[in-house]
This record gives C-alpha cells, sequence and structure tokens, in this order.
C-alpha cells in the first residue's frame, strides 16, 4: 500500500469539513476500501476511562472497552501503536469478531493528550507489518492535523 497517496486522499476527503462524525465515518470507509485483507476499520473514542465505539467499516463490535482491557485499551494505556500479529496471543484480547486474528491500533492525539483509536482487524495471522504501522500512525496524524478541534469533543458533544 502506498501509504503518500493515501494520505493525501484522507486529507482531501476531510479537509475543511467541520463535521466530526462524516469525517470519521469518510475516514473508515476510505480505509477499509484501501487496505487489503480487512474485516473491520474505525474508531473508539475516550469518555473518561472508557473507550466507546465511533464511526466503523464491519460486522457490529463491542460497545465500551475500558482503558488497559484490549489491544485497544492497552493502546490508550500505553500511549503507543499496538502491532498484533496473532490476537489469540495477546492477553485480554477483546474478540468481536470471531473472524479477526491480527489486529493494529493506532492512538489518537488532540489537545495534548489520547482521545482515542484507530484499530484496524484482519482475518489473516501477521496482516500488519511495521510499514502499516507507520503508514497508519501517518493517516492518524493527518486526520489529528485537520480535525484538531473536533477531535478534542467527546463523540455525545458533538
Ligand atoms: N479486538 C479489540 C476490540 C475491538 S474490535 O476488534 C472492533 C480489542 O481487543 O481491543
Amino acid at each position: 500500500m502506498n501509504y503518500e497517496t493515501l494520505a493525501a486522499s484522507l486529507r482531501a476527503l476531510i479537509k475543511g469539513v467541520p463535521h466530526k462524525i462524516a469525517n470519521l465515518s469518510n475516514a473508515s470507509a476510505l480505509i477499509f476500501e484501501a487496505l487489503e485483507d480487512l474485516n473491520w476499520a474505525g474508531f473508539y473514542f475516550l469518555e473518561g476511562d472508557t473507550l466507546v465505539l465511533g464511526p466503523f467499516q464491519g460486522k457490529p463490535a463491542c460497545i465500551e472497552i475500558k482503558t488497559g482491557r484490549g489491544v485497544c485499551g492497552v493502546a490508550v494505556r500505553e500511549e503507543k501503536t499496538q502491532l498484533v500479529r496473532n490476537v489469540h496471543e495477546f492477553p485480554g484480547h477483546i474478540a468481536c469478531d470471531s473472524a479477526s486474528n491480527s489486529e493494529l491500533v493506532v492512538p489518537i492525539r488532540a489537545g495534548g493528550r489520547i482521545v482515542g483509536v484507530l484499530d484496524l482487524d484482519s482475518p489473516s495471522v501477521g496482516r500488519f507489518t511495521e510499514e502499516d504501522a507507520a503508514g497508519c500512525e501517518t493517516l492518524v496524524r493527518v486526520m489529528e492535523e485537520e480535525m484538531e478541534e473536533t477531535l478534542r469533543a467527546g463523540l455525545r458533544e458533538v
């Protein structure tokens, strides 16, 4: 995947759009269409110490994840990207879709703190590489730059 091209497409899609849910929905759709071999792509946002399900593509997923729980909650607690080769070997992994076998979670920051995560799931063990992790961090940077104001607000506030 050429992440530079994908990042440019993402920027063009959300630039100047003041609607958080519209941008997150389009971002999840763009990523889900562009990356091969995914079964889920979407967002969770923090409300207190709980990650709450945001816009996504894929099967219905768990609604609430406590900080420190699952791959998403660990990404928030450790404040860093989690690249999980085999989710069945990750202690505390939360199985939303039994088809998921590998996962990539990138924290999203706004106003100097973590506000949520981008979560990608794949049915293939070892689907995600360091290149995917760096590429998805670039996509999240684009969102942080273009959506700074709306990302500061919780999902309930938009
Ligand atoms: N597997 C995630 C939960 C979210 S779903 O994959 C959409 C986790 O362990 O945090």
